[in-house]
Parts: structure tokens; sequence; C-alpha cells
């Protein structure tokens, strides 16, 4: 059983006990149905309180229920919530610390509130692709007025409850607290002055209505509409809360119940829900326990000031730990830290970043130009030029410095880090960090684990991933680890598209026009085209087997190396960002076009994005075979916070398995007949295979 139960003189109380967050499991349930049944048949008890345990009154549905049938077992959330409303015996929700979604919708079912200040009052369903299911937009209303509740459901986002009870007027409270401390003595005293009230009152019988109803919702539904393009969840709410003002109550559960329902049921929800499990499983390592020891990180040490040593460095600063920079020369490092203050004072002149907390973070950088500083570094992160040489040398000299158990870290792109940690005798402390640039921006770690790679160091890694606010994700040791490997087939497919007949601009419009935040030609314009050119020059040493379209290299042969040279695939005006078709370029694919021979074809939007983004899929089925990464969400998640993947379809392997297994495999037989392409690439990969066989998909 999942929910104490004690009396207290006269009154019963229900604590909700499933930690971390009291989420409202079956058991949890169960728990306070019986709880109420056992008080309303005790003649001592004359009121019942319902509390949380621990750090929560309640965070809401248990996410281990999550698609799986128990969340609908009875009783469910409304049988719960009916239970306490038909209680004889008066219900007191005392609320502290954190009541979300099902939390607050159970306790609005309550006869009575009290809340402990600082306790976090919110209905997120929207970000899971929902709105809330169990009265939430119903009742929410009722207490706080339409619009407040509209703009809490519609955002998501969470509230303080002092600010709430602030509100002149408000009923969500009928009483706060002096501090959470005292709540439960104070929660007690209240349930006993109301036991005697009669008739109890109910949420669902408050009034809700807004005095320029029909104006106000038009004016809500054009906000949202701006607000949230791709997902039908935000218009939703405006819908159901305004069921709320126009129905009576039973009319209003029933609309707020068909839109959950459906909404459970579109792509859009299921993407979200996904990303929300595979957030968090992605920081669970399949074999390091989650109690593994940690190492303790005070001190950071960065190499390198350059464009990546800069973003890496502010993560630590902004999180309050210290950073000292290493760099050969005294301009190098000058340079490095005047990037620094500029991109904080940008933070600080939009109103972004308060002055004195800019003054705390650099006063937490050092400087230094010699290693013998690096002694007290728990953390060295090096990001100097991406070369093999230079890589050897920082490594021998971190090894020859670097007090025993120092976690060192490369943050490589493309180098082989089992490599780099045989440059020291402690490749156990030896890890990856590879960051994305801009790196105070992008929320992607890809934690690169080598071979030697001590569990209490990626364990570390992962934790101090967290605390800088990155969403980490572990990748072996391979070529490009999990998203350049797989972005390196989407760049090749793109390639092919111009060499059959696409102008860049229809390949980024179809792209964009899916989702994606950027087109491969866009991006590679932003990233720098000389980037691929150097891969590729090397990719023809090193597996000349790999077929290319020499479109790119042709565009870099004429210095278009995107935004940073002016000109790329697109033209650009200086001092702006915004891509122009380039008559020149799109001359040089159709004379390339000549040159092999190839008469173009007309290629639809449907094909351009399959190919791109089952290209993404097949190379992660690969990776996922290889073990290179341990389980597809991770992957998503790489794309999702790298690489700009449409949040609403979820990454390319839950995308593909919202196609159907099959249907990609049968795809990937077409293109592999198409004699301009790349029919040794398009076999799909045998896990893919499988699974597509069996009718599964990737989770
Ligand atoms: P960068 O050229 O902007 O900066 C490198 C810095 O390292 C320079 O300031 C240089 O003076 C310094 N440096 C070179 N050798 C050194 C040494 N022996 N000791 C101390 N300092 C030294 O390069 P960037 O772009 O910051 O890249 C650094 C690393 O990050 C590379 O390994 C790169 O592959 C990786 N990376 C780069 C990304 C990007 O988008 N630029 C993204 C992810 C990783």
């Amino acid at each position: 059983m999942t929910a104490e139960y004690k009396v207290h003189g006269s009154v019963a109380v229900i604590t909700m006990a499933n930690p971390p967050v009291n989420g409202l499991g079956l058991a949890t349930r169960q728990g306070i149905v019986d709880g109420l049944g056992r008080a309303n048949a005790d003649a001592a008890v004359t009121s019942i309180v319902i509390t949380g345990a621990g750090g929560a009154f309640s965070g809401g549905a248990d996410i281990k229920e999550f698609g799986t049938d128990k969340s609908l077992q009875e009783p469910n959330l409304l049988s719960v919530i009916a239970a306490i409303e038909n209680s004889a015996k008066p219900v007191v929700a005392a609320m502290h610390s954190v009541a979300m979604g099902g939390g607050l919708e159970l306790a609005l079912g309550c006869h009575y509130r009290i809340a402990a200040p600082g306790c976090s009052i919110a209905l997120p369903e929207v970000k899971l692709g929902l709105i809330p299911g169990a009265g939430g937009t119903q009742r929410l209303p009722r207490v706080i007025g339409v619009e407040a509740a509209l703009n809490l459901i519609v955002s998501g986002e969470s509230v303080k409850s002092e600010m709430i009870g602030a509100v002149p007027g408000q009923k969500l409270f009928d009483k706060m607290a002096a501090s959470a401390e005292s709540l439960a003595t104070e929660a007690l005293a209240f349930a006993q002055s109301v036991a005697d009230a009669r008739p109890l009152p109910l949420v669902r019988n408050f009034p809700c209505k807004h005095p320029e109803g029909d104006a106000y919702f038009q004016f809500a539904r054009n906000m949202v509409k701006g607000m949230a393009k791709n997902f039908p969840a935000p218009a939703k709410c405006v819908d159901a809360v305004e069921a709320a003002t126009k129905k009576k109550f039973a009319e209003g559960m029933l609309v707020e119940r068909e839109i959950f329902i459906n909404l459970m049921w579109t792509a859009e929800s299921r993407a979200l829900r996904h990303l929300f499990m595979a957030e968090r499983a992605a920081s669970k390592i399949p074999d390091v326990p989650s109690d593994t020891p940690k190492r303790d990180i005070k001190q950071v040490g960065v190499i390198g000031a350059g464009t990546m040593g800069g973003g890496i460095s502010m993560n630590f600063l902004n999180a309050g730990i210290p950073v000292k920079i290493l760099e050969m020369k005294q301009e190098a490092l000058d340079r490095g830290i005047a990037t620094i203050k500029k991109n904080y004072e940008a933070q600080v002149k939009k109103g972004k970043l308060k002055q004195d907390k800019y003054d705390q973070r650099m006063a937490l950088l050092t400087t230094t130009l010699s290693y013998d500083d690096f002694k007290d570094c728990d953390l060295i992160i090096e990001a100097v030029f991406e070369e093999m040489g230079v890589k050897e040398a920082v490594f021998k000299q971190l090894d020859a410095v670097a007090k025993p158990g120092a976690i060192l870290a490369s943050n490589t792109s493309t180098l082989d880090v089992d490599k780099i940690a045989a440059f020291t005798k402690r490749p156990q402390d030896v890890v990856g960090m590879h960051f994305f640039s801009p790196a105070n921006v992008m929320k992607l770690l890809e934690v690169v684990r080598g071979k030697d790679t001590a569990k209490d160091v990626l364990a570390t890694v992962m934790a101090i991933g967290k605390k800088i606010k990155k969403t980490s994700v572990v990748s072996g040791v391979c070529d490009g680890f999990i998203g350049n490997r797989m972005i390196e087939q989407y760049s090749r497919q793109a390639g092919f598209l111009l060499d059959e007949g696409c102008t860049p601009q229809q390949v980024d419009r179809a792209v964009e026009k899916f989702g994606f935040a950027m087109g491969p030609f866009r991006m590679g314009d932003l990233a720098g085209n000389d980037i691929g050119w150097a891969i590729r020059k090397r990719r023809a040493t090193e597996r000349a087997d790999m077929k290319y379209s020499r479109t790119a290299d042709k565009l870099c042969e004429l210095g278009r190396f995107g935004q940073k040279t002016g000109a790329g695939w697109y033209d650009y005006q200086a001092g702006k960002r915004d891509a122009i078709p380039s008559d020149l370029v799109n001359k040089m694919i159709e004379d390339h076009r000549k040159e092999l021979g190839i008469t173009p074809r007309k290629i639809s939007d449907e094909e351009i994005v399959q190919r791109l983004v089952f290209s993404l899929v097949n190379e992660g089925a690969h990776i996922l075979e290889d073990g290179i990464a341990s389980k597809s969400g991770d992957i998503d998640m790489v794309y999702l916070t790298g690489y700009g993947f449409p949040i609403h379809r979820g990454g390319p392997m839950h995308y593909a398995s919202e196609v159907g297994l099959f249907n990609v495999v049968q795809a990937m037989d077409r293109f592999a007949k198409n004699p301009l392409d790349d029919a040794e690439f398009w076999k799909p990969a045998p896990l893919l295979a499988k699974l597509a066989a069996e009718g599964k998909s990737f989770q």
C-alpha cells in the first residue's frame, strides 16, 4: 500500500507515500480510497486530511504506469476524486512542495485546501501533448478565474502557492500555512475547525463565468495558434476551459474526457511522451548502477579558449563551478575571455542576466599559461585543435600534472577517444565530453565512453551534465559518435538529391516543412561547409568505398564555406543571416549534372524527406546493433536536442516506428534500386530488417 493511514485525535490523516513524488499509481489510489472508507466508518473520526510524504504532495500520474493498463484500472483518478467528493466527512488537502497534474486535480476534488508556501502548482499535461484529464480544466477556472487558469493549463508552467494565495478572491486555498514545517499541525487544526461544516463545499458547484466570454476565447485561440503550430493540445485547452464556462459541470467533464482521450491517440502526444521517457532513460546506463559513487567536482580546468573552450567554460560558471582556462599564449587567453564577457554582456543588456550574477560568474573564472596550475582540478576538459598530435601533447602533459582521480575529458568530435586515453597511464580516467556549438546554448552533450573508462567516471560526468543543464547521452567510440555518424549519411543523401534534380532550396523547404529547424544546406552554411569537406578528404583514403556526390566539394573549391565566408549554398548579405538562393550555385549544380550525363527528374517532397530521414534511421539501427548507443531513445534524444529534429515527430527512431518499420524497409528497397543512389547503404541494417519482419518497432 503506498498511502499511510493514521488517526490523530478526531482527524484521520491519509499520507500518499510513493517516492519520489507520490505519483498516483494504482496502489496509491487504492490506498486513498481505503483510507476514506476507514475514516468514514470510524465514529471517532470527524474530518480527514490528505497529504504527501517526503518532498511532494503529489506530482500526478505515476510515470511507471505510462502506457500500461494500470493507469486506467479502478479506482482510476476520477473515481478517487469522486470518493473524496462523496465523503460524508470533510476532506482537507494539505499541500506542500509539489502539487502537479493529477495531484492538483485530486486536491481540487477535496472540500478544503491548505497550502504551505513554496508549493509548485501546475497542470503540465500540455507538455505531454494532452490536457488535464481528471477535471483540472473544469475545476481550476472555478477557483482562480478563467484567464489565470487557462494561462496555467496552456503553458503547463508552475506557479508558487504563495503567489496564488496572495490574489484577492482566489478560492484555491482556504488557508495558507505559515511554513512547510507548520503545515501538518495547521492542517490538523484546520480540519478540526471544519469538522461540523455542512453542507460541504464542492468546487464543482462554484460558478464559472467570463464577463466577455466569446471575445476572450477568440483572443485566446489566436494567441495559442501562434504559440503551438505543430501541436493540437494547446488549442484544445482553450476548448475545454471554454466548456467550463458555458456548460454544466458534468457536461464540461465529458467534453474534457473526450478531448483527453482523442489527444492520447495523436502522434504528437505519443512523440512528447516518448521524449519525456527517453530523456529520463538517457541518464541511466545499463551496467552503471544509479548508486555508483561519484567523484567530487569542485574545480574545472578547460584547455583551449577558442570557440568551444569558451562556451564550455560558461556552462560551469553558470552552475557556480569555478573554471580555470589554459592557453599557450596570453593573446589567445585574452581573446577567449573577451568573447565570454561579450556573451554575458549581451545577456545583461537584454535583461536576461542580472549584473551581480554576471560579476559572480566572472569571479569564478581564472586563467593560466601553465599546466602546473591544473594540479587542483577535479575535471579537465580539452578543447584544442582537432589534431591527434596536439591532443597527444596535451594529454601527456595532463597525465604528468593532474592529481590522481582527476577526470580527463576530450571534446574531440572526430578522433578516437581510446587512442587519446592511451597517451596517459590512466585510461580509466579518460572520457569524451562532446559538446555542440554554441556550447553554452546547445542542450546536447555526448558522453563518449572509452573501452577503459571507469564506471564512476561515467556516473560523475552524467551527474555533472545534469548540473550544467545538458541532456547527456552516452555514446561508444566510433567515427562521429552517434550524432555525426548519422548526419554523414543524411548529408550524402542531400548531395545525391542535388545530382538527381533538386535545388538546395527545394530540399531545405521540404525538410523544414517536415519540421526540422533547418534543412541540410542552410545547416551546412551555418556550421561551415569546410568541416564536411575535410571529413570527405579523409574518407577518400580511409573508406574509398563510400560514394559521395561531388557537388559539395565543388562548392568548397569556390571558397563558399557558408555564412562565415558570406557565401555557401546560398548567398548572404553582410551582417545578415537570410539565405538567398544563388544563381551561381544552381548553375554549378546543373553543370555538374551535365558532366555526369544525368537528366534531372522531378523529385517529390515526400521522397526528399523519406530519403533524408530514413538514412538517419538505417544508420541509427547500425549504431544500436554495434552497441554504440544502448537504446533507440538515446538516438532520438541526440537528434531532438542536438540536430533540430522536429519535437512533434519524436526523433528519427520513434518516427520510423510511427511510420511502421515494414514501410520503412520497403521504401529503402525502392531507394536501393535508384542507380544514382547507394544501393549498398540502403540494405536495411539487420536489426531493422528483423524488427520489421517481426512486426515490431524500436521501443
Ligand atoms: P578553435 O580553433 O576555435 O579553438 C582551439 C583553441 O585551442 C585555440 O584557442 C588554440 O589557441 C588552443 N590550443 C591549441 N593547441 C593548444 C595547446 N596545445 N594548449 C592549449 N591551447 C591550445 O577550435 P574549436 O572549434 O573550439 O574546437 C576545439 C575542439 O572542439 C576540437 O577538438 C573540435 O573538434 C571540437 N569541437 C568543435 C565543434 C565546433 O563546432 N567548433 C563542435 C564540437 C567539438
